[in-house]
């Protein structure tokens, strides 16, 4: 019993049928009013409107109700404001406003398992003809929610609400500037970032392999090279193939494939990254709008941002 995931996030932005129009783009399912699912984890992502945009609700499911006990007794130790029925739990994050539930949810499970896409090496042959990636003709659709990404401008103060509130753990710090937290066996199911203002950085997609995140990526720029933020890369922390878009609210959104795994807390360490280290292994260089989106400064001063 444990945690396993992230749930859903709720964003708001002030452009909603742009941005309702762009996560469809995007291949999420678009359910109506805003509220999209994944592939194979039901809804995940409802889009609403807001003066500005941010991350509102960020929901992380859980195996079992004794979870949600555990939870609660945790974030009332803090003194964090709760609701909690038996299946779920409600708080506020201290820093950055965002309503975060904990709920019993089911596991997401793939059964049978996506089958590993082959690929040739060197004195190897995996696959014999043409690469089965160019049989894929129908838009790529994301598996599930992997991240949310979070600025804030208390970052001790939001880890500390992720690891001793909701019981995150830590696999890897950039330095002082960022932890990587997960509550799954995946390397990061959370990111918080020290930052000027609190907002939504990004959010992140699992797809099945580094030719759907080139696949969804090409895909999302034919005729709106405007979206291309970052990519293609691979991550050092997490070692997830990326790239990221931006979507019309100027949050950004990435496709991922291919992250590490920690199956037991005993066989990882976190480690410190420095610099570049922390943010890629390889891929060309992050653009300074990555780790500073253009409208951080409208942000601050809450001026309504339309196009990001
Ligand atoms: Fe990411």
């Amino acid at each position: 019993m444990a945690l396993h995931g992230l749930g859903k996030v709720t964003i708001g932005v002030p452009n909603l049928a742009e941005t309702i129009g762009y996560y469809t783009e995007f291949g999420l399912d678009h359910l109506g009013e805003g509220r999209f699912a994944t592939r194979d984890g039901g809804e995940q992502l409802h889009v609403v409107q807001a003066p500005q945009r941010r991350l509102l609700d960020l929901t992380v499911a859980a195996d079992h109700p004794d979870d949600i006990a555990t939870v609660a007794r945790r974030l009332d130790a803090l003194g964090m404001p709760i609701k909690h029925g038996p299946s779920a739990v409600r708080t506020i994050e201290p820093v950055t406003g965002t309503v975060v539930r904990v709920v019993v949810r089911a596991r997401i499970t793939i059964d049978p398992p996506v089958p590993a896409t082959p690929y040739n090496g060197p004195g190897r042959i995996d696959r014999w003809g043409r690469a089965p990636f160019l049989s894929r003709v129908e838009r790529v659709r994301p598996r599930k929610l992997g991240h949310a990404v979070l600025g804030s401008t208390d970052l001790a103060t939001t880890m500390r609400f992720f690891v001793a509130g909701l019981g995150f753990k830590v696999s890897d710090y950039m330095g002082d500037k960022a932890a990587f937290l997960r509550c799954s066996v995946e390397h990061h199911n959370v990111l918080v970032m020290a930052a000027p203002v609190n907002f939504l950085h990004h959010t992140s997609w699992q797809v099945d392999d580094i030719d759907e995140v080139g696949r969804g990526a090409h895909a999302m720029l034919e005729g709106h090279p405007e979206r291309h933020i970052w990519g293609l890369g691979r991550h050092h922390a997490g070692a997830n193939f990326f790239w990221y878009l931006k979507d019309p609210a100027g949050n950004f959104s990435e496709y991922y494939s291919d992250m590490d795994t920690v199956p037991e807390d005993e066989l990882w360490s976190p480690n410190v990254l420095e610099g570049l280290q922390g943010l890629y292994a390889w891929g060309p260089p992050p653009p300074p709008s990555f780790l500073e989106p253009d409208d951080l400064a409208a942000l601050m001063t809450g001026a309504h941002s339309n196009n990001g």
